[in-house]
């Protein structure tokens, strides 16, 4: 990973602080299968920089972008190239202060205390990834403040103080710019720095593409980058939602090219059903036609 973020263009001194950071540091030996070896590597410098240096200086951080800019992507590089376990906290209705720190249960007989992820997070120097932290209802929000508060003592009534380790961090996710997605409350919002994540670049966004199909041919490698940028941009235009913009589902229909689906239906499949607008779904085919033509085959689009 550190090699990834030599070819990336990271400052060699934040580098070595990084590896200071592991050397410092220690890991117990039972959590070492929770540091992650991410399947994708994070594109983008300067967030990269600005993520590494505000968890060298001990700062939570919270990712803001529209959906598929790749900000769970980037926390699991980030735990992984600090060397840390990381635990996922995913918010939903059913989460509440007993899912999160832990709750008294019966084992043989006994009262046990078992740990919820925040617990163990905070406690053995893990990197909490925080997931959609705006959809996080009352009672976890109380936990989460305690959580975050600058003297790393997580002080909720009903539990016993825990001192959270000086190597955990909180690095939360939050999804914004279309319908639907709630805002976080101020008081939560100032305990973390916070990185507004941009659309990647199209550079990028070919590196990412070439490394996840190193066959596909340098002209769909661009059609297809470019194809997504146009969909962007009308987008950003307000000719389209954003329900089309979606690098997944663009990843995952080349994928399905790549078992034999023409290039039109892939991209269906993927991309254009994902409105459910007749009229959406006509000007996102419109622009799949000025670069894609139909029936595009397999041998086509790879090299192998
Ligand atoms: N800058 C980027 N670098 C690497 N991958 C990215 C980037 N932006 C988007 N992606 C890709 O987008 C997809 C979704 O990433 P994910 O982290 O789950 O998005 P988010 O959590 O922001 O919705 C992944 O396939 C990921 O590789
Ligand atoms: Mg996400």
């Amino acid at each position: 990973m550190l090699n990834f973020l030599r070819e990336e263009g990271i400052r060699e001194s934040l580098i070595n602080e990084i590896i200071s950071f592991r050397n410092f540091y220690k890991i117990e030996e039972k959590f070492e299968y929770r540091i992650p070896n991410p399947k994708y590597n994070y594109y983008g410098k300067d967030v990269w920089e600005e993520a590494i240096t505000a968890l060298l200086c001990g700062e939570n951080l919270l990712l803001v972008g529209s959906k598929a800019t790749g900000k769970n992507v980037l926390a699991e590089n980030l735990s992984a190239v600090f060397g840390r376990p990381k635990w996922d906290i995913s918010f939903h209705v059913n989460t509440d202060s007993t899912s999160l720190i832990g709750t008294d249960t019966f084992e043989n007989g006994q009262v046990v205390f078992r740990q919820g992820p925040i617990y163990e997070c905070a406690k053995w120097g893990g990197f909490g990834v925080l997931d959609e932290i705006n959809m996080a209802k009352n009672d976890s929000v109380a936990v989460l403040h305690a959580t975050l508060d600058y003297r790393r003592i997580i002080d909720v009534p009903g539990y016993d103080k825990i001192t959270i380790d000086e190597a955990s961090r909180f690095i939360a996710t939050m999804n914004y710019g279309y319908a639907g997605t709630r805002e976080l409350n101020e008081a939560l919002t100032s305990r973390f720095m916070v990185i507004n994540m941009p659309n990647i670049s199209l550079e990028n966004l070919k590196k990412l593409l070439l490394r996840e199909f190193p066959s596909l041919n340098e002209d769909y490698l661009n059609q297809f980058a470019g194809l997504f940028k146009d969909l962007q941009l009308k987008s950003e235009n307000s000719e389209i939602s954003t329900k089309s913009v979606d690098l997944r589902g663009l990843l995952a229909a080349i994928n399905l090219m790549d078992r034999g689906l023409s290039a039109d239906k892939a991209l269906k499949l993927g991309i254009t059903n994902k409105s459910f607008d007749d009229f959406e779904r006509t000007l996102v085919e419109d622009v799949i036609s000025l670069r894609i033509p139909t029936n595009l085959e397999r041998n086509e689009i790879f090299k192998d």
